[in-house]
């Protein structure tokens, strides 16, 4: 049996501990990403009781009552997990947390109020005055200004690293290192971290890798399972999936995630049931839609690839991404629906394809059902002005058709002036920071 599936089947047996039917310990399915489906249709459910709703309730309330005042305390000492009030764990957030620590082959998971929620706890958790984190360079421009602009306030040092490089690596982490922060496709550059390797350089000095798996989801890879110690999702993104909810989560081994629950606890950014539940049903058709979504974007970067309006195409799936070898070990069910690519009329260019999309919208978010077009992320300019414009674009495939995707950035990329020359008509377009 796959190390994967040893996993998910370790897995499913640590957290049924059901009494009715139970799921199979093992998977039947012969590839990881069949396995996969399976576990994510199914993934937090309890089984325990003889009838049960199919789909769970959502449970608004936010603090249960005791007939017992002792009780309270005495059945949240027995297990944790009961809940008592909304900041130790409503029953829907706890079950997403059970839902995706369990794809993610996690021990646990504690949820948060959005991705930075989720992040800011691992470093409010793992991180004290005097301490470093070491971080890639192309991270996600909040996860960077957060350690840059807050957490330096709490004296941590950050220090932003190609951790691509091995050598740039260890000669990065000393030992106040706590940390190493990479993202498994970095946004907006979608350049790919060889996890297995980076948590060995890592361990060696002593310090937790903590990965954002965000781009990737688990249904494309696992990186507790590359030696990673903590994963980080915006679940807002593709795990959600649908545009409609702000959620985050990190997941790793109990003892980890312990101080990074205490600090939820505290610190409360705490998520509500409604968003829970909403990321718990994304959760279940996560699978069918990350492979539908890789196959689509794999099609469109080869047309982008093609067109001679564009000038570069960044996607871990074409042939010619600079890191195809690892992205095959890396991701070999799918490369995931985001690519960046450049335009080879620059700015003015960039913009008149985003007016001239007729389907694809521009908006400052990612992974939802509808395909949406966005500058890369940057970080937010300090004096409140807008960007620059860039000549590179951001696209987020949701499910539509590849074939209409297709035809409107050709209709679009058609209509282009070619390079050097004006754009015919005023656009208007406002320049924002884009998640
Ligand atoms: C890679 C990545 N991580 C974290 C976040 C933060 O997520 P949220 O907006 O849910 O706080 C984002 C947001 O775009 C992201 O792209």
């Amino acid at each position: 049996m796959s190390e994967g599936k040893r996993r998910l089947g370790a897995a499913a047996d640590r957290q049924n501990g059901c009494h009715g039917r139970d799921l199979p310990k093992e998977p039947v399915e012969a590839s990881h990403e069949a396995a996969f489906r399976t576990q994510a249709a199914h993934a937090g459910e309890d089984r325990s009781a003889p009838v049960r709703p199919l789909t769970e309730p959502i449970y608004q309330g936010t603090v249960y009552a005791f007939h017992d005042p002792g009780l309270a305390e005495t059945r949240h000492a027995a297990d944790p997990s009961e809940p008592n009030y909304a900041r130790d764990g409503l029953p829907n957030v706890r079950t997403l947390e059970r839902a995706v620590a369990q794809l993610e082959g996690a021990e646990e998971g504690v949820a948060a109020a959005s991705g930075m929620g989720a992040i800011a706890l691992i470093f409010l958790a793992h991180l004290a005055a005097g301490d470093e984190v070491v971080v890639s360079s192309d991270c996600y421009c909040d996860t960077a200004t957060l350690l840059r602009e807050e957490l330096v306030r709490f004296g941590v040092t950050a220090m932003f690293i190609d951790t691509c490089d091995p050598e740039t690596l260890r000669g990065s982490l000393t030992n106040r290192t706590r940390l190493v922060y990479v993202e498994t496709v970095s946004n907006p550059a979608m350049k790919l971290c060889d996890l297995a390797r980076t948590a060995r350089i890592a361990h060696e000095a002593g310090a937790l890798l903590v990965v954002d798996n965000t781009f990737a989801t688990p249904a494309l890879c696992r990186p507790l399972e590359h030696g990673a110690d903590l994963v980080v999702h915006s679940a807002t993104k593709f795990i959600g999936g649908h545009h409609d909810l702000t959620a985050g989560i990190v997941v790793g081994n109990r003892a980890v995630l312990e101080r990074i629950r205490r600090c939820a606890y505290f610190y409360g950014p705490t998520l509500g049931s409604m968003d829970a539940w909403l990321a718990l049903r994304g959760v279940k058709t996560l699978a069918p839609r990350m492979a539908w979504i890789s196959e689509t974007a794999a099609a469109v970067a080869a047309f982008l690839a093609a067109h001679p309006a564009v000038a570069a195409v960044r996607y871990p799936g074409l042939p010619n991404h600079p890191q195809a070898n690892l992205a095959r070990r890396l991701l070999p069910d799918g490369a995931g629906g985001m690519l960046t690519f450049d335009l080879a009329g620059g700015p003015s260019a960039a913009e008149a394809l985003i007016c001239c999309l007729r389907m694809i919208a521009f908006a400052p978010s990612l992974g939802g059902t509808e395909t949406t077009i966005s500058y890369p992320p940057k970080a937010r300019p300090v004096t409140g002005a807008p960007h620059a414009p860039t000549g590179s674009v951001r696209l987020s495939i949701g499910l539509e058709a590849a074939g209409d995707l297709i035809a409107d950035l050709r209709q679009a990329l058609d209509g282009l002036p070619a390079p050097g020359v004006a754009f015919g008509i005023d656009v208007d377009v406002v320049l924002e920071v884009t998640s």
